[in-house]
C-alpha cells in the first residue's frame, strides 16, 4: 500500500512537472510562437520606460491593454544604467524591473530588446561615452573589448531578469529577448569582421540562457535558433531566415521622429492599420508598434544630434500619456478583428485567390469550422466591389477587410469608427523671472586649461555636458590696415558640430549650427577688431550624439579647425595651431543653479530683464495647477537652451529652429514614406516641452533655464494638455 503511494507520488510528480514545463514555455514554430503549448498570435507595443515617469507606467500599460495589446516592448538602455563603469543604476525612470513587473501585474507579456546597442533616437544609440575610450575598442565588430563590455552588460540584465524570475520559463513575463539591433546593414558593409560578431552575439545571447527564444531584427543571417524579424513601415513581403521560424514585425513605424529643423511626421491610421492587416494575411505572428507611446527624451537623452526632445512619434498613445484618437480606437478595432480570427491563423496557412487585377482573397480554413478570410484592395486609387464566396463585398483603395467567419466584416482598414480627438493646449500661467548672467568665459583664465591646438570636443566632456568653451587671445597690432579702412577681417571657423555661438571681448558675435543631416558648421563674419588683445571665446554646444550610421560612434563634435582671420596686413592668419583654452561645462551647471541649494548660491537679478540676451539663466517659483491634465511649457517665445524644474531636467528646448520641409495635404493611399505627412512646417519643430506632474510639488517648483542665445522669458507660459 505504502509502496503503491509512492509510486503515484512520484508519477503525479512528474506529470505535474511534464505539465508546468509546458505551461510556462515559450518556443516557436513555423506559425508563431508557442506560449504554455499554444501559438499565439500577438499584438506588442513598445513603450520606453525612461521616456517616461514610473508614475506614468501603470496608466501606460493599462492604455495599452485597452488597446488590445498583448506585449509590450522595451529596449534597455545602457547608458542610463552604467553612468560610469561597473556603477550602475537601476532607479527613477531607469527601474528596469519595476517597469517589467508592472507590465507582469497588468497581465502582459514583455519583450526584453537588450541590445544593448538600440539606435532609438537615444544618445549615442545606447552606449555610454566611456566605452569609447576603453583601449582598444571598436564597437559592434569582432573586437576583443567591445565584446567583453558588451556580453558583461548583456549578462547582468539577463541575470537581473532571472534573479526576479521574470523569463516566462520562470512564470515571469518575458516571453521574447532581442540582441543587437538591425545589425544587418552594418554586416553588409563591413564584410568578414560583422559576419563572426553576429555569430558570437547569437552565441553570446543563447549561453545566457534565458528560457525563451531570441531574434535579431534586421538581421537575415541571424544564426539559428535565433529568428531574425522585420522592421519597416510594411513587412508584408518578410520572410524569416529558415522555414521554420515564425514571420514577426519587430518595429511597425506608428509614425517618425521630429528632429529639431525638421517638421512633424504624421501616419494616417488608415495605412497602419493595412500595413499590419496584410502582414497579417501573409502570415505574420507578432506585430510590434514602434512606437505605442513614444513619449519624451528627457534631460540630455536624446540622439542625433538634433533629435527633438518631444518623441511623441505620433503614436496611440501620445507624448503626455493620453489616447490618440482614432489612431488608438481604430488600431483597438484591428486588434479585436485579428483576435476574432486568431484560431484560424494559427492553424492553417492561408489560401490566397486573385479577385479582380489588384485584389486578394487571403482565406484561412481549417476545414473543421474555423474560417478567416482578409480581403485585400491593393488600388491606391479605386473602391472596388469584388465577389468572394458568391457575396458582394465594397473595398475602399488601400485597404483590408477582415471576415473572422469568412462571410462576415467585422472590420476594413480605411473605415474608422473610431472618434476624433484634438489635441489642445490652453495656458494657465505665466512667471515672472529673475535672472543671471553666465560669464562668456575667457583665455588663461584660472578655470581653465590650455592646450597647444583644437581638440574634438566629447573627448574633452566625455558628454558630461553639452557645453565646451575654446578660447584664444588675437592680437591686433596697431599697424593694421583695417583699423583705419575699416574693411573689418573675415573670422572663419570650421567645426564638427553641432552649434557654435562665438564672442569676441565678451559679445554675441553670431550663432551657427548643423542639423541632423548635417551637423558640421562653418561661422563666418567680418569682426570687429580693436588694437592689442582681443579676446575669443567660442562656446561649442553637443545637441544629442549621433545614434546610427556606420561607424557613428567615432564622428567628432567641436571646433576641429581651421580656424582663420582673413584681411590682415600679413594676410590670413591661421589660428588653429595657437594655444587654446579650454573649459569644460557652465559655471551654472558647476553651481548646480537648476537645484534648489545652487540656485540660492548666486544673486539673482528680480525683474526686469535685458531682452535677447545670450548666455543667460532664469528662474522662477509657481505652483502647481489644479487638477490632472498633463502639463507643458510653451517655449516658443526662446530659442535655445536647457531646463529644469525642481532639478529634473525637461530635456534641451529649441524652438529657434524653424522646421523646414514641405507639408502637403497627405492621402493614407499610397505607400508610406518618413517624410510623406508632415505638419508644422515654418513653425518651430517643438514648441511645447512635457513637465511631468510627478515632478511638482503642491506649491513653490523650482523652474530653472539656461538660455545661449536670447529670448524673451515673459512669453514663456505653462499650458495643460487635454483634447475635444
Ligand atoms: C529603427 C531602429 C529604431 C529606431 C527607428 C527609427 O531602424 O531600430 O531603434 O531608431 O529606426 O525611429
Amino acid at each position: 500500500m505504502l509502496k503503491m503511494s509512492k509510486i503515484m507520488v512520484v508519477f503525479l510528480g512528474l506529470i505535474l512537472w511534464v505539465c508546468s514545463s509546458v505551461m510556462a514555455s515559450v518556443t516557436y514554430d513555423h506559425k508563431a510562437l508557442v506560449i504554455d503549448g499554444k501559438r499565439r498570435i500577438l499584438i506588442s507595443g513598445s513603450i520606453h520606460y525612461p521616456r517616461s515617469t514610473p508614475q506614468m507606467w501603470p496608466d501606460l500599460i493599462q492604455k495599452a491593454k485597452d488597446g488590445g495589446l498583448d506585449v509590450i516592448e522595451t529596449y534597455v538602455f545602457w547608458n542610463g544604467h552604467e553612468p560610469s563603469p561597473g556603477q550602475y543604476y537601476f532607479e527613477d525612470r531607469y527601474d528596469l524591473v519595476r517597469f517589467v513587473k508592472l507590465v507582469q501585474q497588468a497581465g502582459l507579456y514583455v519583450h526584453l530588446r537588450i541590445g544593448p546597442y538600440v539606435c532609438a533616437e537615444w544618445n549615442f544609440g545606447g552606449f555610454p561615452v566611456w566605452l569609447k575610450y576603453v583601449p582598444g575598442i571598436a564597437f559592434r565588430t569582432d573586437n576583443g573589448p567591445f565584446k567583453a563590455a558588451m556580453q558583461k552588460f548583456t549578462a547582468k540584465i539577463v541575470s537581473m531578469m532571472k534573479g526576479e524570475k521574470l523569463y516566462h520559463s520562470q512564470g515571469g513575463p518575458i516571453i521574447l529577448s532581442q540582441i543587437e539591433n538591425e545589425y544587418g546593414p552594418v554586416e553588409w558593409e563591413i564584410g568578414a569582421p560583422g559576419k563572426s560578431y553576429t555569430k558570437w552575439a547569437a552565441q553570446m545571447a543563447l549561453g545566457l540562457d534565458t528560457g525563451v527564444p531570441w531574434v535579431m531584427c534586421k538581421q537575415e543571417d541571424a544564426p539559428d535558433p535565433v529568428i531574425d524579424t522585420c522592421n519597416g513601415f510594411y513587412c508584408e513581403n518578410f520572410e524569416p531566415n529558415k522555414a521554420y521560424k515564425p514571420k514577426m514585425w519587430t518595429e511597425a513605424w506608428t509614425g517618425w521622429f521630429t528632429e529639431f529643423g525638421g517638421p512633424v511626421p504624421y501616419r494616417p491610421v488608415e495605412d497602419l492599420a493595412y500595413a499590419v492587416a496584410r502582414f497579417i494575411q501573409n502570415r505574420g505572428s507578432l506585430i510590434n508598434y514602434y512606437m505605442y507611446h513614444g513619449g519624451t527624451n528627457f534631460g540630455r537623452t536624446a540622439g542625433g544630434p538634433f533629435i527633438a526632445t518631444s518623441y511623441d512619434y505620433d503614436a496611440p498613445i501620445d507624448e503626455y500619456g493620453l489616447i490618440r484618437q482614432p489612431k488608438w480606437g481604430h488600431l483597438r478595432d484591428l486588434h479585436k478583428a485579428i483576435k476574432l480570427c486568431e484560431p484560424a491563423l494559427v492553424s492553417v496557412d492561408p489560401t490566397v485567390s486573385s479577385l479582380g487585377s489588384k485584389q486578394e482573397a487571403h482565406v484561412f480554413d481549417t476545414r473543421s469550422g474555423q474560417c478567416a478570410a482578409f480581403l485585400a484592395n491593393y488600388d491606391p486609387s479605386t473602391s472596388v466591389r469584388v465577389i468572394f464566396g458568391n457575396h458582394p463585398y465594397d473595398l475602399p483603395p488601400w485597404s483590408v477587410s477582415i471576415l473572422p467567419d469568412c462571410k462576415t466584416v467585422v472590420f476594413n482598414t480605411a473605415k474608422v469608427n473610431a472618434p476624433s480627438y484634438w489635441p489642445k493646449m490652453t495656458p494657465i500661467s505665466s512667471f515672472s523671472w529673475h535672472s543671471y548672467n553666465e560669464e562668456t568665459a575667457s583665455a588663461y583664465a584660472d578655470d581653465t586649461t590650455t592646450m597647444a591646438g583644437l581638440v574634438e570636443q566629447i573627448s574633452v566632456t566625455r558628454d558630461g555636458t553639452d557645453y565646451l568653451w575654446y578660447m584664444t587671445d588675437i592680437r591686433i597690432d596697431s599697424n593694421e590696415g583695417f583699423l583705419k579702412s575699416g574693411q573689418w577681417p573675415l573670422l572663419t571657423i570650421f567645426s564638427a558640430g553641432h552649434a557654435l555661438h562665438v564672442f569676441i571681448n565678451g559679445q554675441l558675435s553670431g550663432t551657427v549650427y548643423g542639423g541632423l543631416d548635417n551637423p558640421k558648421l562653418t561661422f563666418s563674419k567680418y569682426v570687429n577688431l580693436r588694437p592689442g588683445v582681443n579676446k575669443l571665446s567660442m562656446l561649442s554646444v553637443a545637441v544629442g550624439l549621433p545614434n546610427v550610421g556606420l561607424h557613428f560612434d567615432t564622428w567628432n563634435a567641436g571646433v576641429l579647425g581651421p580656424v582663420t582671420l582673413k584681411g590682415l596686413n600679413e594676410g590670413t592668419r591661421d589660428m588653429s595651431k595657437y594655444k587654446w583654452s579650454y573649459k569644460v561645462g557652465l559655471r551654472g551647471e558647476a553651481l548646480n543653479l537648476y537645484s534648489d541649494k545652487g540656485s540660492n548660491s548666486v544673486e539673482w537679478t528680480k525683474g526686469s530683464l535685458v531682452q535677447k540676451q545670450p548666455l543667460t539663466w532664469y528662474k522662477t517659483t509657481f505652483n502647481t495647477p489644479a487638477g490632472k491634465e498633463p502639463l507643458a511649457l510653451d517655449m516658443s517665445s526662446m530659442s535655445k537652451g536647457q531646463m529644469w524644474v525642481n532639478g529634473q531636467s525637461i530635456g534641451r528646448y529649441f524652438p529657434g529652429y524653424i522646421a523646414s520641409g514641405k507639408c502637403n495635404k497627405c492621402s493614407y493611399t499610397g505607400t508610406f514614406t518618413d517624410d510623406k505627412c508632415l505638419w508644422n512646417c515654418g513653425g518651430p519643430s517643438q514648441k511645447w516641452y512635457h513637465v511631468p506632474r510627478d515632478w511638482l510639488s503642491p506649491k513653490g517648483n523650482l523652474l530653472v533655464i539656461f538660455e545661449e542665445i536670447g529670448g524673451n522669458p515673459e512669453g514663456i507660459s505653462l499650458v495643460k494638455r487635454t483634447t475635444f
